[in-house]
């Protein structure tokens, strides 16, 4: 059932076994154009900008989930599916719940929990913790490991809500569940991987810190999260 209602690729080859997906769509562009040979654009939709290149001769996509899990619940849901997708890797961004979540620290979803329905409403998943796919984060260690870049595996809050009228909730969020940052998309990736039988996980870079209210500019944050995408990017195949 190719294109589907938000990807106009007509050909499944069009789009790699292996999809990076930050939330942003110019990030998207920012990855193909700045690390990928051969570049393909193969989506336009919505302007959720996906691109298909190589990486070392090693072939691979880039495609934007834009902000929520309702958003990436449809594309990764729709790469998965319908294109044949085989693993998501989601690269974004996070706030740090606690001081030793540092601006620019590179974190490794363990599992997501979440006060989210998203779970449950699409495929009747009860729990509110879903874990990212195991093998697919030890290889993200392992290249971790051998570029020489220091990453955390955590838990992470996956929110429906940004601003909050009540602020000081997150503190709770860390002491009893312990998440120790938090994201909007990665519980929603988690569950379409779980039904649909696929791979997917969540690297994240701390771009501001709830705890010391520190906060990256957005210029700052292009260049800081290279250390993220060129471990994603050793996903390529
Ligand atoms: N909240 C939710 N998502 C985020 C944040 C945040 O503070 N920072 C980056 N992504």
């Amino acid at each position: 059932m190719i294109p589907t209602p938000h990807i106009e690729s007509r050909n499944k080859d069009e789009i790699a076994k292996t999809v990076l997906m930050p939330g942003d769509p110019l990030r998207a562009k920012f990855i193909a154009d700045t690390f990928l040979a051969d570049v393909k654009q193969f989506n336009g939709v919505r302007n959720v900008l996906g691109y298909t290149g190589t990486y070392n001769g090693r072939k691979i996509s880039v495609m934007a989930s834009g902000m929520g899990m309702p958003s990436i619940g449809i594309y990764s849901y729709e790469l998965y599916k319908f294109y044949h997708v085989e693993n998501i890797i989601r690269i974004g961004s996070c706030g740090g719940y606690t001081p030793d979540a540092k601006l620019y620290d590179v974190i490794l979803a363990k599992d997501a929990w979440s006060e989210s329905s998203y779970a449950k409403v699409q495929g009747g998943y009860e729990s509110d913790v879903i874990e990212g796919t195991p093998e697919l984060n030890q290889r993200l260690m392992r290249f971790a490991d051998e570029l020489g870049i220091p990453m955390q595996i955590a838990r992470i809050h996956s929110s429906d809500v940004f601003y909050r009228e009540n602020f000081e909730e997150y503190k709770k969020i860390y002491d009893k569940y312990g998440c120790v940052a938090v994201e909007m998309e990665a519980f929603a990736l988690f569950h379409n991987a779980k039904v649909l039988g696929k791979n997917a996980a969540c690297l994240l870079t701390v771009s501001d810190n709830l705890a010391t209210h520190e906060a990256t500019t957005s210029e700052e944050r292009q260049n800081a999260f290279t250390n993220m995408m060129k471990i994603a990017l050793e996903m390529a195949e």
